[in-house]
């Protein structure tokens, strides 16, 4: 089968990042490529996790976290912050830099009130993501909330992250369906300027 040229290949930069919101969009949905990035902070080392993205909307990113967990910690030391994303399907990978706040408990709420049980049952875990343990099984295994008092207990080690961003950078190879070259391209959101970068 030959491949099909992609008439949908963006003829200037913002369609380029309009169409990426579009693919993220997509992603969530169908817990695509997109729904799981790389969050990266920068304490005294560089660290990186994958986490899912629970929200877009330009500039902000929403992810929600443990509040006993390392990234919970590190974000206070230094808020600057990377997500990256990559689609193998897509030859797409993108990077978005930018400020990460804390969401507030009313924020948090909100949050909490989207996801699943089996989500909610995740912070219900006794011990501290990252802390050593001897009997894995039952360090790794929530125990389902059964009354009010255990979901607020598991609520109470929930957090929300915003990721601000201020630059989001796109890389794309050449592949069949799109172009024969790789492109890449920068998106500046405060001056709201796009320019292409060598790749
Ligand atoms: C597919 C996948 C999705 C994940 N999603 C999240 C998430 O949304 N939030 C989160 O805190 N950890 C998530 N994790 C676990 C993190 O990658 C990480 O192991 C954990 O949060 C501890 O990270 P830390 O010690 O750097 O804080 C996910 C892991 C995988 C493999």
């Amino acid at each position: 089968m030959t491949a099909q040229k992609n008439t949908k290949t963006p003829q200037n930069l913002e369609d380029l990042f309009d169409e990426f919101l579009k693919e993220v969009e997509k992603d969530l949905k169908s817990k695509g490529s997109f729904w799981n990035p790389t969050f990266v902070t920068a304490a005294q080392i560089p660290n990186a996790r994958t986490v899912v993205l629970r929200e877009l909307e330009v500039p902000f990113f929403i992810i929600h976290t443990d509040i006993r967990s390392q990234k919970w910690i590190e974000v206070e030391q230094n808020p600057n912050t990377l997500l990256h994303f990559y689609c193998p399907n897509r030859r797409w990978q993108m990077k978005v830099t930018g400020l990460v706040e804390k969401m507030g408990e009313s924020e948090c709420k909100a949050e909490w009130a989207k996801i699943s049980q089996s989500s909610k049952e995740v912070y219900g875990l006794p011990f501290s993501p990252g802390l050593p343990c001897t009997d894995p099984k039952t360090a790794g295994t929530p125990k389902k909330l059964s009354s009010k008092d255990e979901e607020k207990n598991s609520f109470e080690n929930f957090g929300a992250l915003r990721i601000v961003a201020s630059e989001m950078e796109s890389l794309q190879l050449a592949s069949p369906e799109r172009e024969g070259y790789h492109q890449r391209a920068l998106w500046c959101l405060k001056k709201q300027d796009y320019s292409y970068l060598t790749p």
